[in-house]
């Protein structure tokens, strides 16, 4: 144990960091200007990380966490903070690494909020762990069994408070749901034969479909989203953003972007989200995914919000685009964490459309992306949505325009 350590500083994850001789450890649950006794838990050779055992005083800035199961539950990482203090650690931490990594931008960071910081998310992973429902505490698969968790929408805590009619022991499971309550229940166990008392279990929620191990046991494998005046269909493993507010904002600053009669490529599309909303300003929109089912939604839903002008096409963006023949001049990019692939960043840097609008989750891929793309691209607006609340993750808007 190591007494009367002062914390310095917070990292990206929302840890403390401290230092013991000359070697950086990173704290969990500690805030800068807090001076803690602590324990290490991870010795490596150029850190360690700790936790703390004693606090001997604790930040103006730190608020009694409204989780039971906080920090040891890992999902969340700045319950310690008020929201507007959460906001702040986003901003600066955007701030410091555009400094560090020379993304010029001039203007100032802007954050659009969530409305609704806590109980938004519309999608929960969890695990059943002989009979126990929760999460597995970071980079362990050790349970730590919850009653209700507080990023989760009302109608996904109700499945948590309900989970024992499911009657399972050991399990995955993933639970969806919309802004209409309807639940979508995906599981994966060991347990070849299902024993969920149905009856009881559609009286306490909206089920509207149960997939058992890939196989549809109950009503659909899909449920329906509405959306930005738009109605999407999203399949049991289709893509969809987890928090229905910022989403919706999303929406906007994409139909603020989108300049009428463009022609619009929409790479990692989803169910078609972004590309059916830029349909109504472009001329033509062209989208590629990777998930066969979402590709399917992106054509169903085009149909069902009477659009006509937006291309579906299945498979791997690196694998495609190179072999694509098509002139557009907007790019919609919204790939997953690990960002772009060399391919993709060779065509656009190829291809140089007029315009760039890069959605991502996760900063460290985008400012290597934007680096990239720095020597033929202006970085126009930049905006972080809190689509993550109460998490060190972010949400990034991106305006590219070509020098
Ligand atoms: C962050 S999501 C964005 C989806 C959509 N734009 C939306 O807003 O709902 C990323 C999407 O990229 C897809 N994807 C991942 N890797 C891909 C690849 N190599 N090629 C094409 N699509 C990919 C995923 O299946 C997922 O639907």
């Amino acid at each position: 144990m190591y007494s009367n350590i002062l914390i310095t500083n917070l990292d990206n994850f929302g840890r403390g960091i401290s230092y013991l001789n000359n070697k950086i450890v990173f704290v969990e649950n500690a805030l800068p200007g807090e001076i803690v006794d602590l324990k290490i838990t991870l010795e490596k050779k150029k850190y360690a990380e700790a936790k703390v055992i004693k606090y001997h005083n604790q930040s103006n800035f730190r608020i009694k966490s409204a989780c039971p199961y906080f920090p040891k539950c890992g999902g969340c990482n700045l319950l310690f903070y008020s929201y507007e203090n959460t906001l702040n650690f986003k901003l600066n931490k955007v701030k410091a690494l555009f400094t560090k990594n020379k993304i010029s931008y001039d203007k100032d960071l802007e954050i659009i909020k969530n409305s609704h910081p806590l109980n938004y998310r519309h999608k929960l992973n969890l695990k059943i762990v002989n009979e126990q429902i929760g999460f597995y505490e970071e980079k362990s698969h050790h349970l730590i069994p919850i009653k209700e968790c507080l990023l989760a929408s009302p109608s996904l805590n109700k499945v948590i408070q309900n989970y024992h009619l499911l009657n399972l022991k050991d399990a995955e499971l993933t639970i969806r749901t919309n802004t209409n309550a309807e639940i979508l229940l995906i599981i994966n166990t060991p347990e070849k034969t299902p024993h969920i008392a149905f009856d009881k279990l559609k009286s306490q929620i909206k089920l509207v479909g149960v997939v058992y191990n890939n196989k549809t046991i109950y009503g659909n494998n899909f449920y329906y989203e509405r959306l930005g005046g738009f109605l999407f269909k999203v399949s049991f493993d289709s893509f969809f953003q987890v928090n229905p507010y910022i989403t919706t904002e999303l929406f906007k600053l994409i139909k603020t972007h989108i300049k009428e009669g463009s022609t619009v490529l929409d790479l990692y599309s989803g169910v078609g989200t972004l590309g059916i909303v830029a349909s109504s300003l472009a001329q033509t929109v062209y989208s590629v995914e990777i998930v066969q089912n979402a590709v399917l939604n992106g054509n169903f839903n085009a149909k069902l919000n009477k659009i006509n002008n937006i291309k579906f096409m299945l498979g791997d963006v690196g694998n495609i685009i190179p072999k694509l023949n098509l002139d557009f001049d907007t790019l919609i990019l919204d790939p997953p964490r690990k960002g772009l692939d060399k391919n993709t960043s060779t065509f656009i840097t190829t291809k140089l459309p007029k315009t760039i609008i890069y959605i991502s989750c996760d900063l460290n891929t985008l400012i290597r992306d934007l680096k990239l793309l720095s020597s033929f691209y202006e970085l126009k607006e930049y905006k972080i949505l809190d689509m993550f609340s109460y998490t060190y993750h972010l949400e990034s808007f991106c305006l590219l325009k070509l020098l």
